[in-house]
């Protein structure tokens, strides 16, 4: 349904990268569309193929007021011609709400607004199971699209990369795009992650997303032990956006031409950067994975008064 092959391989010129003697190649899956982008479709590809095959009227799901998600997933389904209902944290939203709510619902996606407190409830067996039932027509995609499927859908990137690297750099939510990764992750190459949140439990989520997956623990333990964690990176929390981390997206839109979204992929590639300045990538080949995100970018940008692409 959306064309992978428009992820380029694009590759970064600094006189920085030079002094440390590293290559510096970004996935660019932000390219594959501009909604379903980056880490979305190769997370909802397998979901959406499920609904389908078990004839399902369509697939409900979950996310705040500005998931890339939840608009990534009202935008596949009406691709796929099925239909989209989205769980909305906040009952004091509307659809009117903000660009993301809007574009969600112009892509045909029921939204239903519930509390925080219902929210939280999103993962728990007996709450889902009582959608299930009040649903019954709609295949249910965890937030983030956070399922089997998503990381199967993220490990697919590897057959499109041919190059050795000896390092990737990715962000981190819910750990399905790295997981995925992760369990393709050529031998001699480290996986780095950048978690978004703050004081977030990498590893130990790392491992529990592989259990579904892997469901051999001790295969689990061993992958993990090629993943090193970039804990500092988050810029004090979840969709918290500083000066410093906005003059970082310019500098990068300007001097790369590579537009990085506030909440994840800057975080995540001003962590790569900050590894090559103290030297600690020196000689290698690194990948970065554009995840996209760039939907919401321009909420921040009206938020803060500020444009981020030059
Ligand atoms: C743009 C972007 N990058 C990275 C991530 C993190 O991916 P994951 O939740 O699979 O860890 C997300 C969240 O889904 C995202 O929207």
């Amino acid at each position: 349904m959306f064309d992978t092959s428009k992820s380029i391989l694009q590759k970064l010129d600094a006189a920085i990268f030079n002094k440390h003697q590293v290559e510096v190649f970004v996935k660019r899956d932000d390219l594959i569309h501009s909604v379903v982008s980056g880490n979305k479709w190769r997370k909802l590809k397998y979901s959406i193929a499920q609904a389908i095959h078990q004839k399902c009227d369509g697939i409900f799901t979950f996310g705040g007021a500005f998931s890339n998600h939840l608009v990534a997933t009202a935008a596949a389904c009406q691709n796929a011609g099925i239909k989209s209902i989205g769980f909305v944290r906040g009952n004091e939203l509307s659809s009117e709400s903000n660009d993301t709510l809007k574009r969600c619902a112009e892509y045909g996606m029921q939204l239903v607004f519930i509390s925080r407190e219902e929210y939280a409830l999103r993962n728990d067996k007996v709450y889902v199971d009582e959608l299930k039932n009040e649903y019954p027509l709609y295949y249910c995609v965890p937030e983030g699209g956070s399922n089997y499927f998503g990381v199967i859908g993220c490990q697919e990137i590897w057959t499109e990369i041919d190059t050795q690297f000896e390092a990737v750099f990715v962000a981190q939510g819910t750990t399905t795009t790295s997981c995925g990764l992760l369990a393709g992750l050529p031998p001699s190459t480290k996986l780095h992650v950048v978690p978004v949140l703050k004081g977030f439990e990498s590893i130990e989520t790392m491992k529990s997303t592989l259990r579904w997956v892997l469901m051999d623990e001790s295969f689990v333990d061993q992958l993990v032990d090629n993943v090193l964690v970039h804990s500092d990176f988050h810029f004090g929390g979840y969709g918290k956006v500083t000066s410093e981390l906005v003059e970082f997206i310019q500098m990068c839109s300007k001097h790369f031409n590579l537009p990085l979204d506030p909440v994840y992929t800057s975080k995540a590639f001003f962590a790569l950067y900050q590894n090559i300045i103290s030297g600690k990538l020196n000689g290698q080949k690194i990948l970065f994975l554009h995840t996209g995100g760039l939907q919401g970018a321009v909420s921040y940008e009206k938020k803060l008064g500020v444009q981020f692409y030059v």
